[in-house]
C-alpha cells in the first residue's frame, strides 16, 4: 500500500492541482474534507498533512476549521495559503484581516532554505492570492521567507515537521513550485516515490468494482480522448457489464465509424452497439442554417437516440462518463456546493437526470495529459491519445449553412485529404486543430479543358494551449500547396482552396 499525503479541503479551485503536482511527484495523496477527525487520518495512516488554501477568512463565522488534534499526530503539516493562517490561528500566532486582497506576480526571496526551499535560487518569482496575512508567528516557528508584502511568506517549525507558504505552490506562476511540493513530501514527510499510472489504474479499477458491484454501466462513446479512456478504464474494471453506445450522427469524420468498431469491438473486445441514427439527424438538420439551432437539433436528437438504446440494452444503473476535472471546475467540498454535478450533467445535455442513472465518473481527478497517459498504458494507440479535439457536433458545424448529403460527403473527402497530409508530414502531432470547413459558396475553376462551378473549402489550422485563444499555424508553404492541389484534384465538387489565418480572438477556432 502506497504511503497516503493527505490534503485537507479548505474549498479552493486549486486543491486539485495540489494533488496533480503530488501525483507529478509519483507520491499518491488523497483528498479529504477539511473537518476529517485526526483520528481517521491516524487509520489510514497519513505519512504528511497538506491545508490546501481556501476562500475564506479564518475569523469569518463560516470559515473552515480543521480538527486542531491534526496537529498532535506527529506527522508533518505543510500550510498554503489559508493553510498557513489556519497553523497561525491554531498554533498560537496572529493573523491580521485585510480588506484588500494581495493578487498576482510577487517575488520571494529566501532567507533560510532549511528542507522546504532546498536546493532552490534565492530569488523566485511567486504567485498570491490572499487577503488576511499572519502578523505574528506562532511560538517555534521561524521565518524562512520573505515576499513583497509578507515577512513570513516562508515560515517553519522543523522540529515539529510544520511548514506554511503564504503564496501557491501548485500553480504553473510559481517558479519551482513543484520543488517547494516534492520538498515537503520527500524530505520532509519521507515519502516513496512509487506512485505510477499502473497504480492509478489499479486503485481505479477496484474504487469501479466496488462501487458498480453486479450493476450495468453504460458509457456514450465518441471516439474522442476521454470517452476512450473511460471506457478502456470501465472495461479493464467491469468487461462486459460494460455497454457501450456509439451513434452515428451521420456527421462523423470518413470511416470513423468503421475506426471505432475496429477498434472497440474487434481490438478491446468491448460491447460495443453502433446506432446509425444518420437519417434521422439528417432530416432534423434540413434546411436549418442557424448554428445554435443546429447544436440545439443535434444535442436534442443524441440524447433521444441514447435514451432508446438504453432501453434497446434492458436498462443500466450507472451511466460512465469521460469528465475530466477541468470540467469539474467548481469545488465541492464546502457545504456539499452541487455545482460541479450541473457541469458533469451538461456534459451530455442532461442525460442523467433525465435517465435517474447514477453516474460514474473514473477520470474526474484527472488532468488532460493524465488522462492520455493514463490512456497509453491501458494499450490505447497513439491516434486515440493524442487525437485532436473534435466538437459533439460533427461536421454539422462544419458545413456552413443547411446541411446536405452531398455537402457533407465533399466535406469528409477534403478534410480526410487535409488528415492525410498532416499525419504524413507529422504537423498533426504538433498543431492544436487540423480541418476543413465546407463554403457553400461556389466560384469558377477550370479542370482539364473544362471550365468549373464548384465549392469552397477553407482549412483551419491552429496552435493553441487550451482553445481559450489560438493562432493559425504556418505551416510549410510546400505543404499547403500540396494539400490544396490535392483536394482540388481527388475532391469532385471543390474548385478552390483557401487558408484561415485569423486568430482566436476575435474569430473562434470552428466557423459556426
Ligand atoms: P471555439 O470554436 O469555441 O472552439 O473556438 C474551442 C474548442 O472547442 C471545440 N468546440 C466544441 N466541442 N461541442 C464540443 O464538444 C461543441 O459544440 C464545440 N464547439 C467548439 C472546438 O473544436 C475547439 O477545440
Amino acid at each position: 500500500m502506497a504511503q497516503t499525503i493527505a490534503v485537507l479541503d479548505f474549498g479552493s479551485q486549486l486543491t486539485q492541482v495540489i494533488a496533480r503536482r503530488i501525483r507529478e511527484c509519483q507520491v499518491y495523496s488523497k483528498i479529504y474534507h477539511f473537518s476529517t477527525p485526526a483520528a481517521k487520518l491516524r487509520e489510514e495512516g497519513v505519512v504528511g498533512i497538506i491545508l490546501s488554501g481556501g476562500p475564506q477568512s479564518v475569523y469569518a463565522k463560516t470559515a473552515p476549521h480543521p480538527d486542531p488534534e491534526i496537529f498532535q499526530l506527529g506527522v508533518p503539516v505543510l500550510g498554503i495559503c489559508y493553510g498557513v493562517q489556519l497553523m497561525g490561528h491554531f498554533l498560537g500566532g496572529t493573523v491580521a484581516h485585510s480588506k484588500a486582497r494581495e493578487y498576482g506576480h510577487g517575488h520571494l526571496t529566501i532567507r533560510k532554505p532549511g528542507k522546504l526551499f532546498a536546493g532552490l535560487p534565492r530569488k523566485l518569482r511567486i504567485w498570491n492570492s490572499h487577503g488576511d496575512k499572519l502578523t505574528k508567528l506562532p511560538a517555534g516557528f521561524t521565518a524562512t521567507a520573505v515576499s513583497d508584502n509578507s515577512p513570513f511568506a516562508g515560515i517553519e517549525d522543523a522540529k515539529r515537521g510544520f511548514y506554511g507558504i503564504q503564496f501557491h505552490p501548485e500553480v504553473f506562476h510559481t517558479e519551482r513550485g513543484v520543488d517547494m511540493i516534492r520538498n515537503f513530501l520527500v524530505g520532509v514527510c519521507q515519502a516513496k516515490q512509487d506512485w505510477t499510472t499502473k497504480d492509478f489504474i489499479a486503485h481505479a479499477v477496484a474504487d469501479i468494482r466496488a462501487k458498480v458491484g453486479k450493476s450495468r454501466v453504460l458509457l456514450g462513446l465518441s471516439g474522442g480522448v476521454d470517452s476512450s479512456v473511460a471506457a478502456a478504464l470501465l472495461h479493464r474494471a467491469i468487461g462486459k457489464q460494460l455497454t457501450c453506445v456509439f451513434v452515428d450522427n451521420g456527421l462523423l469524420r470518413k470511416d470513423e465509424r468503421a475506426y471505432v468498431e475496429a477498434l472497440y469491438q474487434r481490438n478491446f473486445k468491448i460491447d460495443l452497439r453502433v446506432v446509425d441514427a444518420s437519417p434521422l439527424f439528417l432530416r432534423r438538420l434540413k434546411g436549418v442554417t442557424e448554428p445554435e439551432t443546429k447544436r440545439k437539433i443535434i444535442g436534442r436528437t443524441f440524447v433521444e437516440v441514447f435514451e432508446q438504446s438504453l432501453k434497446s440494452i434492458g436498462g443500466a444503473e450507472f451511466l460512465g462518463q469521460g469528465t475530466l476535472y477541468p470540467d469539474v471546475i467548481e469545488s465541492v467540498s464546502i457545504a456539499g456546493n452541487p455545482a460541479s454535478l450541473i457541469k458533469t450533467h451538461h456534459n451530455v445535455g442532461g442525460l442523467p437526470a433525465r435517465m435517474k442513472l447514477r453516474l460514474i465518473e473514473p477520470l474526474r481527478e484527472l488532468f488532460k495529459d493524465e488522462v492520455r497517459l493514463v490512456g497509453a498504458a491501458l494499450g490505447l494507440p497513439k491516434e486515440v491519445v493524442w487525437r485532436q479535439p473534435f466538437p459533439g457536433p460533427g461536421l454539422g458545424v462544419r458545413v456552413m449553412g443547411d446541411i446536405t448529403a452531398g455537402k457533407l460527403e465533399i466535406l469528409r473527402n477534403a478534410d480526410a485529404v487535409l488528415q492525410d497530409e498532416m499525419m504524413q508530414s507529422g504537423y498533426y502531432w504538433k498543431v492544436w486543430q487540423s480541418f476543413a470547413v465546407f463554403l457553400p459558396v461556389k466560384t469558377v475553376g477550370v479542370f482539364g479543358d473544362e471550365r468549373t462551378y464548384d465549392y469552397v473549402i477553407a482549412l483551419r489550422i491552429v496552435e493553441s494551449i487550451d482553445a481559450m485563444t489560438a493562432d493559425w499555424a504556418k505551416l510549410p508553404h510546400d505543404l499547403l500547396q500540396k494539400i490544396s492541389s490535392r483536394i482540388t484534384n481527388e475532391v469532385r465538387g471543390v474548385s478552390r482552396v483557401v487558408l484561415d489565418i485569423s486568430s482566436k480572438p476575435p474569430a473562434t477556432i470552428e466557423w459556426e
